[in-house]
């Protein structure tokens, strides 16, 4: 099994493009998966830089509605063709980001910007789920994951509309991918908006199992304060994984840092990193 990045923030081997946006193909015997699609502007070029062929792949799971993990589907869908599209029904919610500037609001459009009947149009058969499931064999989608940690909270300048009211974004929709290997679990992280640790807390409760190969995929820390930035180090250090691939969301600052504790088990997950088993 081989898990690669094709897209994120960074590029790391002299090749692909970077965007802000995650994307990652995993390659296995029993079929090609895509987790997320960046935000569109390099999912087909680094694909083809990195040898990949999108055309194989046999199904598309989004971790969440934001426009960097799924602004890429059209191209994806243009082609691949008929395809399932894994994801929670909340990832069409409309989102925004506020941030103020100069004590001027500014808000932004972040959520999913194409239309459901569109990209149903290129190819797309979405197909949700709200809870835990196996949709290969060995290969797991989490679900809404509940929120149990003290010291992870929602993203302040994130809100989402629901039924015509805006809110704080809660990201019901955000979901992660595990993968069961022979070597212990892959998990593969959107933007973990539902938190690293409850994540991690609930992927072990649902599969009985406790030892991570691998963890791979954005991780929001940055957005966390140092204090709670060092619960999660502390929850991550009596967690078993063998290695640690951060990116996208994690942020210089919290990248370091799991860096100065993973040590040689810390890489980072630039375009182009590959994971293998
Ligand atoms: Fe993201
Ligand atoms: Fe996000």
């Amino acid at each position: 099994m081989r898990i690669t990045v094709i897209c994120e923030n960074t590029v790391g081997r002299r090749i692909g493009l970077g965007e802000h946006g995650f994307s990652a193909l995993i390659e296995t015997d029993q079929g090609n998966y895509l987790f997320d699609t960046g935000s569109g502007h390099s999912v087909v070029k680094n694909s083809l830089e990195l040898n990949k062929d999108l055309r194989t792949i046999k199904k598309i799971f989004l971790s969440h509605g934001h426009y960097d993990h799924t602004g890429g589907l059209p191209e994806v869908l243009k082609l691949r063709g008929k395809v399932d599209v894994h994801a929670h029904p909340h990832v069409f919610l409309d989102r925004v980001h506020v941030i103020e500037e100069n004590e001027k609001e500014t808000k932004r459009f972040v959520g999913l910007p194409y239309k459901r009947k569109y990209l149903e149009s290129l190819g797309a058969n979405f197909i949700f789920n709200k809870n835990f499931i196996e949709v290969e064999k060995g290969v797991f989608l989490t679900g809404e994951v509940p929120r149990k940690t003290s010291f992870e909270k929602p993203d302040p300048v994130l809100f989402a509309e629901i039924d015509g009211k805006i809110n704080q974004d809660v990201f019901s929709d955000d979901q992660s991918l595990i993968l069961d290997t022979n070597k212990g679990l892959i998990l593969v992280l959107g933007c973990a908006h539902s938190g690293m640790i409850n994540i991690i807390n609930y992927v072990i409760h649902k599969t009985g199992k406790e030892k991570f190969y691998a963890i791979l995929g954005g991780t929001h820390l940055d957005f966390l304060t140092p204090e709670q930035l060092e619960e999660s180090v502390k929850a991550l250090k009596k967690t078993k994984i063998e290695k640690i691939g951060v990116c996208h969301c994690t942020g210089m600052r919290a990248a370091f840092r799991l860096h100065q504790e993973f040590g040689d088990r810390f890489f980072y997950g630039s375009v182009g990193s590959i994971l293998e088993i």
